[in-house]
């Protein structure tokens, strides 16, 4: 079945979160990659925590690419994501531990911008200042996107010129200490980068014609997303979102690749909903049946081990994702979690004032008043991790996912029944 529908797939795939992330995105990836030649990241660092489950191990990739664990893949780490250097070689080490070779696969534009300590100190601060808290994972990021923005950024291309490495490092730190009342140990943080150049500077290219003249030679070519739309600095809930487009217009600028090249994208969306951080959750479950979901399902980052919020599938949530990124299908993860649930419920549509709401909206008001509409469908008890057709779940399941299918309008072309790689169901 893997292989039928690997088959009817065009040769570059997007994979997107549906959801507010932690959907599953990298098990996915990891279960097509021995499909694709290269796998990309294009936006986002080191907030991801993509989890894979294979051979009995467990594997956390943050920004490497998931398709890593194919010995056969290269991975492109894009102009549009911010690294963080030791975190990054620590990702990489990891991987070599186990006596799987990597460095000589990763490929990193020299237009990546680099995370350095001062962005988390800033992270903290102002998560401390801040009366809403984001809840982000403090990993530096939005501050990193913010020097990018403001044209203060360094990128990977400055490792080559120590000198001027060297210049933007202590003009920054000044710049920072007074904007944000933090002290920072900037000869430190020049030691600890200069050391590290030697091993990045191997890894570095112009990934955007890496990539354009694979794509000529007919390589196949995976996009692989990291976070999600409804976490997207502008299509996500904000301000409780991240600072990247982490929808299909951020694979495009984030890669430099041409739009047409995204061919088929895959959104990946959990069979529930969770968020982790804070910000508009409509159907979460704060009682006993939330807590239970989050049991059953393991629903703790993989970034920061931070409790997810848990509540019911929110088809208007999805459906969003499906309208703006042109989704082709879906990839419905967990559907094993809900057994044993009892009743299910799926969150159809938004009312605001009586009229039906297209969008999730964003502002106060508008999430306070808003009605939300569910229809309730029977649960099953049936153990699912080894049912690897659709006509084997269920009854109960399968209405549960045609119904998913019906109010988000798109198809659901792999169902997830287990955290293993093999625990998959193809629709083709
Ligand atoms: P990502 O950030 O989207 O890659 O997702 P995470 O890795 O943060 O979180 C998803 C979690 O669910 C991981 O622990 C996966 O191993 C696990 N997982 C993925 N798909 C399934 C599934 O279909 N069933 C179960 N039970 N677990 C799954
Ligand atoms: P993956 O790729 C879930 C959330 C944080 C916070 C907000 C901003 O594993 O799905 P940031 O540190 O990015 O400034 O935090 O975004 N967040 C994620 N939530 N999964 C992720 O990635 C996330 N990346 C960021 O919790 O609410
Ligand atoms: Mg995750």
């Amino acid at each position: 079945m893997r292989q039928k529908f690997l088959s009817g797939l065009p040769k570059n795939l997007a994979i997107l979160g549906a959801q507010w992330g932690d959907e599953g995105k990298g098990k996915i990836v990891d279960a097509l990659a021995d499909h694709f030649d290269l796998i990309c990241r294009s936006t986002g660092g080191a907030n991801a925590g993509h989890t894979i489950c294979t051979d009995g191990k467990k594997y956390i990739f943050h920004l490497l690419p998931s398709g890593l664990l194919h010995p056969n893949t290269i991975a492109v780490i894009g102009n549009g994501t911010v690294i963080d250097l030791p975190g990054f070689l620590g990702e990489i080490q990891a991987l070599e531990s186990q006596d799987l070779e990597v460095r000589s696969r990763v490929q990193i534009a020299y237009q990546a911008h680099i995370v350095f300590e001062y962005h988390k100190q800033i992270d903290e601060a102002m998560e401390a200042r801040r009366t809403h808290k984001i809840g982000t994972t403090c990993r530096g990021i939005g501050p990193c996107y913010n020097d990018k923005i403001v044209r203060i950024g360094v990128r990977c291309e400055d490792l080559l010129d120590e000198e001027n490495l060297e210049f933007k490092l202590r003009r920054n730190a000044r710049f920072h200490e007074q904007e944000f009342d933090i002290k920072i140990d900037i000869e430190a943080e020049i030691e600890r980068t200069k050391a590290l150049i030697p091993l990045i500077k191997p890894m570095l290219c112009d990934a955007r014609y890496l990539l354009l003249d694979a794509i000529k030679a007919g390589k196949k070519v995976m996009f692989e997303g990291a976070q999600a739309h409804h976490l997207d600095i502008d299509h996500g809930t904000y301000p409780f979102v991240t600072s990247s487009s982490v929808s299909c217009g951020g694979i495009v600028t984030g890669l430099g690749i041409p739009a047409k090249n995204i061919q088929y994208t895959i959104a990946i969306a959990k069979a529930y909903t969770t968020r982790v951080g804070e910000g508009w959750f409509a159907t979460e479950l704060l009682e006993t049946l939330g807590e239970k979901i989050r049991e059953q399902g393991h629903e703790y980052g993989a970034t920061t081990g931070r409790p997810r919020r848990c509540g019911w599938f929110d088809a208007v949530v999805v459906k969003n994702t499906v309208d703006i990124n042109g989704v082709d299908s879906l990839n419905l993860t967990k559907l094993d979690v809900l057994t044993g649930i009892g009743e299910l419920k799926i969150a159809t549509e938004y009312r605001l004032g009586g009229k039906p709401l297209t969008n999730v909206p964003c502002t106060p008001k508008a999430q306070e008043q808003l009605e939300v509409v569910y229809e309730t469908f029977p649960g099953w008890d049936e153990d699912l991790s080894g049912v690897r057709r659709f006509e084997d779940l269920p009854k109960n399941a399968q209405t549960y996912v045609k119904a998913i299918e019906q109010y988000t309008g798109c198809k659901v072309s792999s169902i997830g029944v287990g955290a293993d790689r093999e625990d998959l169901i193809f629709i083709t």
